[in-house]
């Protein structure tokens, strides 16, 4: 299937230290799907080589007014022309007063002044000049203006002082490119999303568990935040840092998870189990810790856990559902099973063995019209694929009913 995430942006350099940064940000750009045209001012030629922007760009590198590969040499017209956005990063203290002022007197300055797509900027400066009020009532009026101000951040800079001024990182602004770029298509539906493994006690120090990192699952709340819903997460224990935006609420059990889903699912449109909630809990856990003894064999004694998802697709009146089937085997088969079972509007499989704790994934969707297999990408990427698609489906449903 084609990403429909698939974006391109004009990736503009100034002269900063933090242009080194942008090798890794056109890097993680391509990597979620964005196509990068790089346009650099001569002060970032001193930082960073074209030559190395156009590597890992993949495309040419853009520098001068009167570049002669555009062939009606109207360049700073012709780059911008449909392309999503402009993001300039690192935009110095310079190169912001000039935007807020309209001059144009290279490439990307004019680049910028003729743009019609939105223009991000992320600024990168020593803290003095980030503090002095002429940058900030220019950062000011870039706001005023529309331009959307990504950062700075806060800590060491390159100067050795510590302050404000820093320009986020790759990631960061990829991030937040992303989540400005994404169609709104799931706007203000509320999503509730369970993530990680669960953890059953055994006694005061022990438990039963499972591999699940809560990668896909909280990649899955990022890509629903990205497409504008109002995401609820619920998640067993791991050590991933909460999505922005979401309200979370962390659980041990899977009778935690439980009794938070029941609290929510009264106001959910769409409710996404990708927790993998342990099927059984010890019965009885100790409250101290078991002693070794000399016998033979230990024995535990396991019941059933609810069936999570089960219970929510069961209601009188469900919200539309989304199952997560890892697999080690005969994976298309089960998950269908398990998705009529269930009976869920979209199961999504994935081979266990590859997708636990992995940085990427492979998975397939079956629904009511089939199988939809997606190639193997990193976990956000997949799931703003996974969310494009619940909300395709979950808009038809919402249309049949009315
Ligand atoms: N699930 C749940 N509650 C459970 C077990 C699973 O809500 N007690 C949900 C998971 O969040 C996932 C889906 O059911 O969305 C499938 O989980 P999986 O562990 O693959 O299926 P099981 O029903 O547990 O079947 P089995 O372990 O036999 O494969």
């Amino acid at each position: 299937m084609p990403d429909p995430s698939r974006r391109k942006v004009i990736l503009g350099l100034t002269g900063g230290i933090a242009a080194y940064k942008a090798a890794e940000l056109t890097r993680q750009m391509a990597q979620n799907g964005i196509e990068v045209q790089v346009v650099m001012t001569a002060a970032a030629c001193g930082f960073i080589t074209p030559a190395t922007m156009q590597a890992l760009s993949g495309n040419p590198v853009y520098t001068d007014m009167w570049d002669a590969r555009v062939s009606d040499n109207m360049a700073h017209i012709e780059l911008s022309r449909g392309r999503d956005a402009i993001v300039v990063a690192p935009a110095t203290a310079d190169f912001i007063a000039k935007l807020v002022h309209g001059l144009a007197d290279d490439l990307l300055s004019t680049l910028c002044l003729a743009r019609e797509c939105p223009l991000l900027v992320a600024p990168a400066m020593n803290r003095q000049m980030w503090d002095n009020p002429a940058t900030q009532r220019n950062v000011s009026q870039l706001k005023r203006d529309g331009v959307v101000v990504l950062g700075p951040a806060s800590g060491d800079q390159a100067c050795g002082e510590i302050g404000m001024g820093r320009m986020l990182e790759a990631e960061e602004i990829v991030q937040a490119l992303s989540a400005f770029l994404a169609p709104k298509l799931l706007n203000g539906v509320r999503a509730l999303i369970t993530a990680g493994p669960t953890f059953e006690p055994i006694d005061a120090v022990r438990g039963i568990t499972n591999q699940s990192s809560g990668k896909m699952g909280y990649a899955v709340a990022c890509a629903a935040l990205e497409a504008g819903a109002r995401v609820t997460l619920i998640s067993g224990p791991v050590s991933l840092p909460a999505p922005a935006g979401a309200q979370i609420t962390r659980v041990e059990t899977a009778a935690q998870m439980f009794e938070a889903v029941k609290r929510h699912v009264a106001h959910t449109d769409i409710y996404i189990g990708v927790a993998a909630v342990a099927d059984y809990r010890v019965d009885k856990p100790r409250q101290h810790k078991i002693k070794k003894t000399d016998e033979a064999q230990l024995q535990l004694k396991l019941v059933p856990n609810p069936d999570i998802l089960g219970w929510v697709a069961g209601r009188p009146k469900p919200p539309f559902c989304v199952g997560f089937a890892a697999e080690s085997r005969n994976l298309d088969e089960y998950a269908d099973q398990k998705r009529r079972r269930k009976k869920v509007q979209l199961m999504v499989a994935n081979l266990a063995q590859e997708a636990i704790g992995a940085d990427d994934n492979e998975v397939t969707m079956l629904d009511d019209a089939g199988m939809h297999r997606l190639e193997r990408a990193p976990k956000l990427v997949v799931a703003r694929q996974i969310v494009a698609h619940i909300a395709r489906l979950y808009s038809s449903k919402k249309k049949r009913k009315s």
